[in-house]
């Protein structure tokens, strides 16, 4: 008993609030922390916080290691395995036009890219938009939701949802071989504080940057060098006709330039159009 009691209170792998508050070193990303337990999904839980509470602060946060109902993009859902991995949502309430939303999709990405290359020490990188890569397989997925008062068409808020795979050791065999974890890339697991701390931290510096110009000019350049298609073939998954071309990287709006067999460079915008590596998932 003596034993068991010791080896739970020293147990410090998994999520806590106050370990995260203890670690925390930001103004006001992450000053407001719901530490779940178990949630359907973050990005929901925040909005159920914002109808009950329409003063939900800038930077409230909503992070689980137990996801149950995790939403990915274009309709799919995003797997958290209880215990292993983090799903991580940030509510904010920037003063920008809601056509600039989507760029803190790319703001988180770099933020997740950057936590990652501090914790692993690997050469990380950056599927565009948003997917953050290591060893050619996704090790995170980001989820933006926007909502715009319907009265003057201003942002009410946007909730930004991270999910990473930390120390998940295996995948069911439709994602084995576009998905990894940190932890069999590193071969050793991680304390799941340490990328919630890392991300919220980086964010928040990033975040402060878009703020004050409301483009990405300011980070192109790092984004661009983490972009695993940079100078690489890539097929565009346009609904209105696929074509393929030479990735250039992101220009100030997050859009992908991408050169074609003709020499012309056409702007690719996220949302509906997907961009592969001709070869595979990168
Ligand atoms: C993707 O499809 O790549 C995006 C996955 C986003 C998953 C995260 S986990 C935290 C937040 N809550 C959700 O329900 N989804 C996002």
């Amino acid at each position: 008993m003596y034993v068991k009691m010791i080896s739970m209170e020293t147990k410090t792998d998994a999520l806590s609030e106050k370990m995260m508050k203890s670690l925390l070193r930001t103004e006001r990303i992450g000053s407001r922390l719901f530490c779940l337990s178990q949630v359907d999904s973050t990005n929901e839980e925040l909005k159920r916080r914002f109808i009950t509470d329409e003063d939900l602060p800038e930077g409230t946060v909503a992070i689980t290691s137990d996801q149950v109902a995790g939403k990915g993009r274009r309709g799919r859902g995003w797997v958290t395995p209880p215990g292993v991995n983090i799903a991580m949502s940030i509510f904010l309430r920037p003063k920008i036009d809601p056509s600039a939303a989507s760029m803190l999709t790319i703001v988180a990405a770099l933020a997740v890219c950057r936590t990652c290359m501090d914790m692993t020490g690997l050469s990380c990188r950056i599927k565009w938009p948003n997917d953050v890569v290591v060893e050619g397989k996704k090790v995170c997925g980001i989820l933006t939701e926007m909502s715009v008062k319907t009265l003057n068409s201003t942002i009410e808020y946007v909730i930004v949802g991270i999910g990473v795979n930390v120390n998940t050791l295996s995948f069911p065999p439709e994602l084995s071989d576009k998905a990894t974890s940190l932890k069999i890339a590193c071969g050793h697991g991680f304390d799941l504080n340490e990328p919630a701390v890392g991300i919220l931290t980086h964010f928040e510096k990033l975040y402060d940057e878009f703020l004050k110009c409301e483009d990405l000019g300011f980070m192109t350049e790092e984004y661009n060098t983490l972009l695993v298609s940079r100078e690489k073939a890539v097929r565009v998954l346009d609904p209105k006709g696929e074509y393929e071309g030479v990735s250039l990287g992101i220009n100030d709006k997050g859009e992908l330039l991408v050169r074609t067999g003709d020499g012309s460079i056409r702007n690719v915008y996220a949302g509906e159009v997907s961009v592969r590596g001709i070869y595979g998932y990168v």
